[in-house]
Order: C-alpha cells, then sequence, then structure tokens
C-alpha cells in the first residue's frame, strides 16, 4: 500500500510541477448530469440562537464566554437572521438556479440536551419547512449533520473525545433519517472532522477549547469516525431501502507541491491531512495511513509513553468503517509547497509535530482576505488526481470551495477564483476520468466566519450585518455563477 501510494503520488507530481498552469484545454463544460449547489452551515447563518427551544452549542458559549477570541469582537446571535428568513434565502437559491443546497442542522435545534430526552418539535418544524420549500422549489437538499456546533450539554461530558460520543451521534442521526430521510437523499455526517478536532481539542485555540495537544485530536478523530461509521450502517440497515439516499463524509485539504520533486513528502502531507478522515473509511486498509501509525506510534514511545497518542482500531472496527460511505465530500481551497521538518519535540506533542510538514507558499500566488487562503486552482486538480487513485476513483463531491474578500459587490476576486477552480474540476472529469459529481461553492451568503466573525466575506451575496433586517444583496459572483450553472459553460 505504501509502496502504491508513493510511486502514484510520483506520477502524479511529476506530471503535475511538468505542466503547471498549462492546462488550458478547451473542455471547460460539464455534463449534464453535474450538479452545482451552494453551501452554509447552521452557526453561521441562523441567529436564533435560543429561539423554540434550542440548546446552547458549544460555539454560542464560547463566543459569549471569550468575545475576544472572535477578532471583530461579534458573534453568531442573529448571524444572518436564517432562523427567520427561509423564504428570502430560497429566493436567492431559486435566482442562482442551483441544483442542490447544502445547509447544515443545528443539534442544539433537534435535541438541546443532546439526547432524546430533549427532543424539540419546533427545531424539527423549522428543518422540515425548510426542506418543503427547497422540494418544492426543484432545490435537492444536501444536509450535514455537524458542522461544528457540538451541543454543549454534550461537551460538558468530553464532547468528541468521549467514547460514548459515537452513540449519541447514532441515536441524533436517527432522528434526522426518520424526520427528514423522506425528502432528503444526500447526508453528511461530519464537516471537516480534522479542522474541529485540531483547534477544538489539540490547540485548545477554538471552542470547546480543550487543550489536549497530541491525544485531544487524535480521540476527537477517532470518535468521529466510528460515529460516522455507526450513523452510516444505521441508515443502510433500517432507511436505505425505504429511502434510498447516500451517506458521506467531508474533509477539507490542501495539495501539496514539491519544489524538488520529493514525491514522499508530498504524499505524506496528504496522508496526515486528508488521509487522517478518509483512508480509514476509503482505503483498502480500513485503518489511518500507515505513515501516521508508524510515526505517532514511534514518538510516543520517545516521550515515554506505553501506547501510541494515535487510537487504534480493532479489527471489528476495520471492517465496521471500510467502505462505510458512498460518496467523499471534499473542502477545498488552498495549496502548499511543502519539505519535512525537523522531527517532533517530545515536550507538547501535537499533530502538527507529528505531521512535520514544513510549508510555504509561492509568491505568485494571489492571497484573498483570509491570510491562509492563497488562490491556487490546479491544486484542485492535483487533489482530484490524487483521490482518483488513492481511493480506487470514489464518487466526489466538493463540497466547498470559495473565496474571501472585505464584502465587495464588484467581487472580481471571487469571480476569477470561481472560473478558474471550475476549469480544473471540468479537467478532472473529463480529462482525467475523476469521479466529481456535483460542485457546491462556499458561500450562499457572507456570514459568521467562525473566530474571524464578520470581518472575512465568503457570499455570493453580501449581508449588511448592520441592518435589522440582514439584508442581502446579489454581487457580481452571484451573475457569473448563475450563469454557469444555467449553461454549463465556462465562457
Ligand atoms: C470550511 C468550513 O466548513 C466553513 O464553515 C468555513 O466558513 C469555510 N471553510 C471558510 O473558512
Amino acid at each position: 500500500m505504501q509502496i502504491k501510494c508513493i510511486s502514484v503520488s510520483y506520477i502524479l507530481c511529476l506530471t503535475f510541477v511538468g505542466t503547471y498552469g498549462s492546462e488550458n484545454a478547451p473542455t471547460n463544460d460539464f455534463p449534464a448530469s453535474f450538479k452545482f449547489g451552494v453551501a452554509t452551515a447552521a452557526f453561521q447563518i441562523e441567529g436564533g440562537w435560543k429561539e423554540d427551544g434550542k440548546g446552547p452549542s458549544i460555539w454560542d458559549v464560547g463566543t459569549h464566554e471569550h468575545p475576544n477570541s472572535v477578532v471583530d469582537g461579534t458573534n453568531a446571535d442573529i448571524a444572518d437572521d436564517s432562523y427567520h428568513q427561509i423564504d428570502r434565502d430560497i429566493e436567492m437559491l431559486r435566482d442562482l438556479g442551483v441544483n442542490f443546497y447544502r445547509f447544515s442542522i443545528a443539534w442544539t435545534r433537534i435535541m438541546p440536551n443532546g439526547d432524546r430526552s430533549s427532543l424539540n418539535r419546533f427545531g424539527i418544524q423549522y428543518y422540515n419547512t425548510l426542506i418543503d420549500k427547497l422540494v418544492a422549489n426543484s432545490i435537492e437538499p444536501m444536509v450535514t449533520m455537524y458542522h461544528y456546533d457540538l451541543p454543549y450539554e454534550l461537551q460538558k461530558i468530553g464532547g468528541l473525545t468521549n467514547p460514548l460520543f459515537p452513540q449519541y451521534f447514532e441515536s441524533y442521526a436517527n432522528v434526522l433519517y426518520s424526520n427528514f430521510g423522506d425528502r432528503v437523499k444526500l447526508w453528511i455526517t461530519f464537516n471537516e472532522p480534522s479542522d474541529y478536532c485540531v483547534p477544538g481539542y489539540g490547540a485548545g485555540s477554538e471552542p470547546p477549547f480543550v487543550n489536549a495537544t497530541g491525544i485531544g485530536e487524535y480521540l476527537c478523530m477517532h470518535h468521529s469516525i466510528i460515529a460516522h461509521a455507526r450513523a452510516f450502517h444505521l441508515y443502510k440497515r433500517d432507511y436505505f431501502k425505504q429511502q434510498g439516499g447516500k451517506i458521506g463524509i467531508v474533509s477539507s485539504s490542501r495539495f501539496y507541491f514539491s519544489r524538488t520533486n520529493d514525491t514522499g513528502i508530498v504524499n505524506r502531507a496528504l496522508q496526515f491531512n486528508l488521509g487522517w478522515t478518509m483512508h480509514p473509511i476509503f482505503s483498502k486498509s480500513g485503518n489511518y495511513p500507515e505513515v501516521m501509525i508508524r510515526d505517532i506510534a514511534s514518538n510516543s514511545q520517545m516521550e515515554g509513553r506505553e501506547w501510541s497518542r494515535l487510537p487504534e482500531f480493532d479489527e471489528f472496527s476495520i471492517a465496521y468503517i471500510r467502505g462505510a460511505a458512498d460518496f467523499l465530500g471534499l473542502n477545498y481551497y488552498t495549496s502548499r509547497y511543502v519539505q519535512l521538518g525537523p522531527h517532533a519535540e517530545t515536550k507538547n506533542p501535537s499533530w502538527e509535530k507529528d505531521a512535520r510538514l514544513n510549508c510555504s507558499v509561492d509568491p505568485s500566488w494571489k492571497r484573498a482576505k483570509t491570510p491562509w487562503l492563497y488562490n491556487v486552482p490546479e491544486g484542485l486538480g492535483g487533489l482530484l488526481r490524487w483521490i482518483k487513485e488513492e481511493y480506487n476513483n470514489v464518487e466526489v463531491i466538493i463540497t466547498e470551495n470559495g473565496w474571501s474578500d472585505d464584502g465587495r459587490l464588484n467581487d472580481q476576486g471571487r469571480v476569477d477564483s470561481l472560473k478558474e477552480h471550475l476549469r480544473y474540476v471540468s479537467q478532472a472529469i473529463k480529462k482525467h476520468g475523476c469521479n466529481v459529481i456535483a460542485y457546491s461553492h462556499w458561500s450562499l451568503m457572507d456570514n459568521f466566519e467562525w473566530l474571524k466573525g464578520y470581518s472575512e466575506r465568503f457570499g455570493l451575496y453580501y449581508v449588511n450585518i448592520s441592518s435589522p433586517e440582514r439584508t442581502r444583496v446579489p454581487k457580481k459572483s452571484s451573475d457569473v455563477y448563475k450563469r454557469i450553472i444555467a449553461t454549463r459553460k465556462l465562457d
């Protein structure tokens, strides 16, 4: 497996480095079956943070108790007020002509305490209304079950580090399937586990602010993967026959380039990123990437530990997790050059130190408002081809991709980024045979960008956050996307 990974990356890397920026084939349209959508997440748009029985999430509590952790001192108590503006949101979706809408359900609206004892019919009603209106307008709902906003009550008992977490999640998933599964056919269990596990339970820099570096993030990922598999098997056993939907999981990943054509480091970087979540589910091994198992075990030993900080899957779990998804959801925003960093220090271990990735950017890459976001559309092409080889051409949905700025209406940066990324998606499908079936832009509208508050705007629609109505105004990019969707052509 390891040899295969390395040789595959080797070919990809050579091809890639050799043809940097030159893939301008005229095949820039999309098959009729290809679906276009836009994405949002409950906490970032809904507001209504304690309305109609909703319970607090770790992000409600985190932003209230640590207001200074949000750069502009804001919170998402009202956000885009989508809790009261379903009709306006649907109007924008209709105007764009999207085939689907990816949104998330707030666990805290459905089960304010995190379990069935607190089932809240108002929460169920809200999402029923949203889903019904989408369906009435021929917009397919794609539902993320978990997008960072854990019920605070579950955090009190350890959150995602609690080994019972998968059981709680399965019970929540059961409620979702039974209430919405007649109309929802595309389910995503988790959004970006590595992005909530590392800052949430490792570095302790984001809610729930647990600093258990080098251990917490691995536990969090472990339980996310098991929880995902439980939700998947529950669906296949009790719902699939009747509802016939698909279940996937989403990870973000950068693509990596090597200035020295070091394919080993490119592969290492991808395994520590995308592979951490996806390898157990989509590879033949049913386990974490070999390089992670090996290096984290050896670092743990050097630190004087009796067992690896990376938890182990037993035989049963491996068989249970392997193949437990119908599609791979990919959030792609940017790429990096990479070289091997120094050995992990034994003090304060972390995922970052275990990974040993020394990353840099190319001076020619254009930067967005967001400091980590450089426009590298060719990285998306590279990543899609890597996924194709690594995971046996699994079905891929690009669940997020986007660009941030200050919220300007003439958002040429977003227009360029959108078109350039879509060109690589088109080429990945037509030229390289990648099994990409859908693309979803982040985001429908400007929203609460986590610890960046409203200072970084990702929307196709501007939202006036100081107006009580949270007025939405179309940006230039919304017109461009609309035209692409209607014509299935980029030019
Ligand atoms: C990915 C996350 O899923 C989303 O919530 C966030 O707003 C975007 N990245 C942009 O940072």
